[in-house]
C-alpha cells in the first residue's frame, strides 16, 4: 500500500479505541498461556495495551513485552498494574530484553504485521533467542483462507451499518507477495475516517518451516485457545513450538 508505514499503524487514534471492543478470547487465552508458562516469566511480542499480558500477570506469570507503538504502551501504562510491566520499545523481529523465558508468545494475528518472509523468520529466531531450554513459543493466528477466499483478490465487508455510521472493511490481496492491504473505513455525518493496515498472510505450514529455520519444532497445534482439534474446518490455530533437540549424529 503506497505510503503505508507499519510503525504508524497503531497510532494515537487506534490506541485510544483499541480496548473499546474486547475480542472476547482473553480468558481462554490467558488460561492456555498460564498453563504453558507454569509460573515462569513470559515475554509477549507486540504487547499492545496489555489485553493479554495484564490478566496473565494476575495469574502469577510475570510478563515482559516488546512493542513498536509508544501509543499502545501509553494505554498499557494507564491501566492498573500497567506501569509494573517492563516493555522494550522496538521491533519484535530484532529487539531484545536480554533475558530468557519459559514462554514467549504472539497473539491476535500479529505475526502477520511483519510484511516480509525475512522479517517473519527473524521473529521466530528472536523468539528462539529469548527461550529457556525447555521454554515454548506460542503463536495464535488466523488461517489465510479464512480472511481471503482462495482465488479472490479483493473484498468489501460491511462491518457496521447504522443510522449515523457505516463501517466498511475494504481489502485487496496479492498472492505473490501474500500481502493483504486493508482499510477500515468509517463513514459518518462529520466525515470519513481511514485506518489502513497491511498484513502478510502465512499458513501454519509456512510457520513450521520458519520455526525449523529458527531451531524450533512444532510441539502442539489446536484450533483455538480451548484446545479444540485442529482440522480441515479450522479457521485459526494456536501453535506451540519448543526448542529442537540437537540431532543425534
Ligand atoms: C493486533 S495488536 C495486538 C496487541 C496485543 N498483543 C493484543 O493481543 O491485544 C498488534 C500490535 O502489534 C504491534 N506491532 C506491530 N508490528 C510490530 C513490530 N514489528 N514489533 C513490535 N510490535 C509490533 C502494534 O503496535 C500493536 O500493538
Amino acid at each position: 500500500m503506497e505510503g503505508f508505514d507499519p510503525a504508524s499503524s497503531f497510532g494515537p487514534d487506534v490506541a485510544a479505541h483499541y480496548d473499546d471492543h474486547p475480542r472476547g478470547d482473553e480468558e481462554a487465552a490467558v488460561a492456555f498461556l498460564a498453563q504453558v508458562a507454569r509460573r515462569r516469566p513470559a515475554l509477549e511480542f507486540a504487547i499492545g495495551t496489555g489485553r493479554i499480558a495484564l490478566p496473565l500477570t494476575g495469574r502469577g506469570v510475570p510478563v515482559d513485552g516488546i512493542e513498536l507503538s509508544t501509543h499502545m504502551v501509553e494505554r498499557l501504562r494507564a491501566k492498573p498494574g500497567g506501569s509494573q510491566i517492563n516493555v522494550t520499545i522496538g521491533d519484535m523481529s530484532v529487539a531484545t530484553t536480554d533475558q530468557r523465558y519459559g514462554l514467549v508468545y504472539i497473539v491476535f494475528n500479529t505475526i502477520f504485521n511483519l510484511l516480509t518472509a525475512e522479517d517473519q523468520i527473524s521473529c521466530f529466531e528472536n523468539a528462539a533467542r529469548h527461550l529457556a531450554a525447555d521454554g515454548h513459543f506460542v503463536v495464535e493466528a488466523a488461517l489465510p483462507h479464512a480472511w481471503i477466499e482462495p482465488g479472490k483478490s479483493d473484498y468489501v465487508h460491511a462491518e457496521h451499518v447504522g443510522k449515523d455510521i457505516v463501517g466498511l472493511d475494504v481489502a485487496r490481496y496479492d498472492p505473490v507477495t501474500q500481502l493483504l492491504e486493508e482499510n477500515h473505513v468509517r463513514l459518518t455525518a462529520s466525515g470519513i475516517e481511514l485506518s489502513p493496515i497491511v498484513c502478510r498472510l502465512i499458513t501454519p505450514g509456512e510457520m513450521d518451516l520458519m520455526a525449523r529455520i529458527a531451531g524450533l519444532r512444532l510441539v502442539d497445534r489446536f484450533a483455538n485457545w480451548q484446545r479444540s482439534a485442529f482440522d480441515a474446518r479450522s479457521s485459526a490455530h494456536v501453535s506451540v513450538y519448543g526448542i529442537e533437540s540437537p540431532r543425534l549424529r
